[in-house]
């Protein structure tokens, strides 16, 4: 019999199940503030048995935001995340916040006027249409801001109450971009060899410790692999995780992979919604191109269940930490081998969008397999009026 559905221990955190909430982008923070409907999502998983649920994407400061939309922490949303946390725990739920630095990969420019920066100089495509095409290599300087804001962000976070902290260093945004050999080409301490790839995320994983004390559980969501030829693979990722084991910063790694830039797919898998993110965009020009030329630019992957799991069992077998199993988990019988396959946590995004109530009804034999099928309308619906499955049927106008 597995336990994933009993309450657990992460770090100094008692969890009413070993499931977590991974980290889905709400669109629920129009000009980077949080609402009430953030808030009712993360509480409504907490009522229904989640152990810890993941506040997704909050930017650390204005130059790491990917979108104008991104949640960030300004003055008028730390009150609305104070009561976020409160509600979660008076639901019985723990709560974290998933904190990210866009890097390169962004259509915004800092309140300084400055354009993106990444580790090496980047095509940015995703900005072409708000006039930002390019992004600069980093100074020594702003990697020292960078390492602030992470460090002041965690602070904040702390303060408002939040039980964790999930530091991104995947998918291709900032972190990720310094671990990645396809996209950090610098030659100082910060690039080159493996070990210094790995320098900016480690730093910053100890600055967040720093930060959060012993009290609060830090979280590394990672990069298994890119995606990519060229990009970071497996063999590379367990040594990434075998220095975050020594460093003794993080409670908890999250496996996942993908490149949003370049294999955003990777880490989905299963439908691409075309039409639907063609209608997401702001721009006239960016919706033309991806409804004429989305389908040839973007991978298409197929949809298997714990679609991560074979990569992720060889980076359990090299390290004795927590580690979680993430991707695709929807059938029951998948979430309980996470188990007895000597993963810690089951992370689920999609499934817990189709049925906030999956882990009550599973436990209570009622529920075999989520509703979700992996059409990825909901990648859609976050920027058309926020996160929702559309198997709810039409929007409440
Ligand atoms: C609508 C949507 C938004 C997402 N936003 C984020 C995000 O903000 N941060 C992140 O790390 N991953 C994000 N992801 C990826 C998920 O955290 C997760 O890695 C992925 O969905 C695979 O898990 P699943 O198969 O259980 O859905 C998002 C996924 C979806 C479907």
């Amino acid at each position: 019999m597995s336990d994933v559905f009993a309450p657990a221990t992460l770090g100094p955190l008692r969890l009413q199940s070993r499931v977590i909430k991974a980290a889905t982008f709400e669109g629920m923070s129009p000009r980077g503030v949080a609402t009430e409907e953030l808030v009712t999502l993360h509480e409504r998983l907490a009522k229904n048995g989640v152990g810890l649920t993941t506040v997704a994407y909050c930017a650390v400061d204005d130059h790491g935001r990917t979108f104008t939309n991104q949640l960030g922490l300004g003055e008028s949303s730390r009150e609305v995340l104070r009561g976020l946390v409160r509600r979660v725990h008076d639901a019985g739920g723990a709560v974290s916040i998933q904190l990210g630095h866009a890097g390169f990969f962004s259509k915004v420019r800092g309140s300084d006027g400055r354009g993106p920066r990444g580790p090496s100089f980047a095509l940015n495509a995703y900005g072409v249409s708000s006039g930002l095409p390019f992004a600069r290599a980093m100074t020594e300087r702003d990697i020292e801001d960078v390492l602030a804001a992470f460090g002041r962000a965690a602070e904040i976070v702390c303060e408002l109450g939040f039980d964790a902290v999930e530091v991104h260093l995947g998918h291709g945004y900032l972190l990720s971009q310094f671990l990645s050999p396809a996209t950090n080409r610098r030659d100082d301490a910060w690039g080159g060899e493996p070990e210094r790839r790995r320098a900016l995320p480690l730093a910053v994983l100890a600055r967040v410790r720093r930060a959060v004390g012993r009290e609060r559980v830090v979280i590394a969501k990672n990069n298994l692999s890119d995606g990519f030829t060229g990009g970071l693979e497996i063999e590379e990722s367990i040594e990434i995780a075998r220095a975050i084991e020594r460093s003794g910063d993080v409670d908890l790694i999250v496996p996942s992979g993908g490149f949003t830039s370049r294999t955003p797919f990777f880490l989905l898998r299963g439908g691409l919604p075309l039409a639907r993110m063609a209608a997401a965009q702001d721009d006239p020009l960016a919706r033309v191109s991806m409804r004429v030329l989305g389908g040839a630019i973007l991978d298409r992957y197929d949809f298997e269940e714990a679609f991560f799991r074979p990569l992720a069992l060889r980076l359990r077998a090299a390290v004795s930490m927590p580690i979680a199993l993430l991707g695709g988990l929807v059938s029951k019988v998948e979430i309980e081998r996470v188990r007895t396959d000597g993963f810690d946590f089951a992370v689920l995004g999609r499934a817990l969008l189709a049925d906030p109530d999956l882990v009550v009804r599973m436990r209570d034999g009622e529920l075999e397999r989520s509703r979700c099928n992996a059409c990825n309308e909901c990648i859609a619906e976050m920027d058309l009026g926020g996160l929702r499955c559309v198997l709810d049927g039409p929007r409440a106008a």
